[in-house]
């Protein structure tokens, strides 16, 4: 028999080419030093991620650090979108700052829903929700609309000095016949993201997006935006000789003349340092066993210049990448699909039979069921649990064992799952209603 792997569903053979071509990491190479891993964390549903650890370094040392994320109010929320909100929420337990978007403007550019309806959809089908789920308000917790944030709208239209249009058609596959503002809100998308490193919120700080893997270009657009937007970038290097040595190359793009002189005149002051000017750039040289500390320290002194100077300091932000849920008649889970979802706002009764009718991953016979076991790899409704509805490793792995051993069968689970939907879903709009009286303290 092969080996027992609760977490099969999640296997991630089909992202390998993710980490091959895009360069993203494995998030497995980080798990062992995070603290009360998410359970999204240790059942390996997120698997992949960008610079994950700039976060991992912030929670560890109580740093500052923030997660955020948007959603298009254009829809039902549904249990896919529940797995960011909770990754969100996680990382505001943590101790980090959290920022939740409602997309607006990218709703009524893109999707034509009226103003009003992005309004009651974004509170009543995402914003309570949240709330329900544990996202807590105040210096630590913000909730906007975009159309609403005048840091959004301004710090868009100063990334778009820095995106031009093939950038943007390479990834959004925009063309002649797009319409302007739905290019706008990819870049409003962007603002999103970077808002949390405003100084209105702390500066530069790590911030993480979890998102599912097909959302990585967003990122990547973001990163580069957030580096090309930056006065100052550096290179690390090395070279050889008779002496060998490390180097952090500072290069000013557009910085002022005067913040270039007052990397220097810094760098110059700090007994540790010592540079070496060239035309378009300065070289800070140490020994090659020094280099993450003289990195950390030129990071540093570039950034509290670049503020001072009227810049931003971007750290790139970092993204976790969580493999998608199937839909419960198997294929994809999607809003335009009522027998795919769940809702978060679902009758429960409602809720509960969608469990009953859900793909499972038995056998034709009982027969064979029991001699055979069945295939929870396969099988919407173990997902359900993996997922959502079991929070205990060891229970899972009970009815991994059970299924697979063929003593559980699927009429019986399904049942059992679908009560703990039920029981879920009651309680999550019980909770929604206790968020409804809490809406002022966000601001709405
Ligand atoms: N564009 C996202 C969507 O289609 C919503 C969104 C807006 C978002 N701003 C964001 C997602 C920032 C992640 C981060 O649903
Ligand atoms: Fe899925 Fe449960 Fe059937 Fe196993 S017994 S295949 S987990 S429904």
């Amino acid at each position: 028999m092969t080996t027992l792997d609760p977490w099969g569903a999640v296997k991630i053979d089909n992202y390998s080419k993710l980490f091959d071509e895009f360069g993203i990491s494995k998030f497995d190479d980080l798990l062992a030093r995070i603290p009360n891993p998410h359970r999204y964390m240790r059942r390996h549903v997120i698997f992949g991620h960008r610079s994950y650890e700039s976060v991992l370094l912030a929670i560890l040392a109580g740093k500052p650090f923030a997660a955020m994320s948007g959603f298009m109010p254009s829809g039902r929320a549904h249990l896919g979108h529940k797995m960011v909100m909770e990754e969100i929420i996680w990382h505001q337990q943590q101790g980090g700052d959290a920022f939740l978007a409602i997309a607006d403007m990218e709703a009524h550019a893109v999707r034509e829903k009226s103003w009003k309806e992005c309004r009651e959809l974004g509170i009543n089908e995402y914003i309570l929700s949240a709330i329900a789920l544990g996202f807590e308000p105040g210096e630590h917790g913000h909730i906007y609309f975009q159309s609403k944030s005048a840091n959004i709208k301004d710090l868009s239209f100063e990334l778009g000095i820095k995106a031009n249009f093939s950038e943007l058609s390479a990834i959004y596959g925009f063309n002649g016949e797009t319409n302007i503002a739905h290019m706008v809100s990819a870049l409003t998308q962007s603002a999103d993201i970077l808002q949390p490193q405003l100084a209105e919120f702390g500066g530069p700080k790590p911030v993480v997006i979890p998102v599912g893997a097909d959302q990585d270009p967003h990122i990547r657009l973001t990163r580069g935006l957030a580096e090309k937007i930056n006065l100052f970038t550096l290179f690390t290097a090395y070279s050889k000789g008779q002496e060998a040595h490390a180097h952090v190359k500072i290069y000013s793009k557009s910085a002022p003349k005067k913040a270039f002189d007052a990397v220097k005149m810094a760098i110059d002051n700090n007994t540790t340092l010592s540079f070496f000017e060239y035309e378009g750039h300065i070289d800070v040289q140490c020994d090659p066993s020094k280099i993450n500390e003289t990195l950390e320290n030129v990071k540093r002194i570039t950034s509290e210049v670049e503020i001072k100077f009227g810049g931003y300091a971007f750290i790139p932000p970092a993204s976790t990448y969580h493999k998608f849920m199937t839909g419960l008649q198997g294929g994809k889970m999607s809003s335009s699909i009522p027998e795919s979802y769940i809702a978060l706002t679902e009758n429960p009764e409602d809720g509960a039979k969608k469990v009953m009718r859900a793909m499972t991953g038995g056998r034709v016979t009982l027969e064979e069921q029991k001699k055979l076991g069945g295939e929870p790899d396969k099988c919407t409704v173990y997902e359900l649990l993996l997922y959502h509805l079991v929070e205990d490793d060891n229970e899972l792995l009970e009815v991994y064992k059970d299924c697979v051993g063929g003593t559980r069968v699927c009429g019986n689970c399904k049942k059992h799952v679908a009560e703990l939907m039920r029981g879920f879903l009651k309680e999550h709009q019980e909770k929604r209603e206790l968020a409804r009286e809490r809406l002022s303290e966000f601001g709405f």
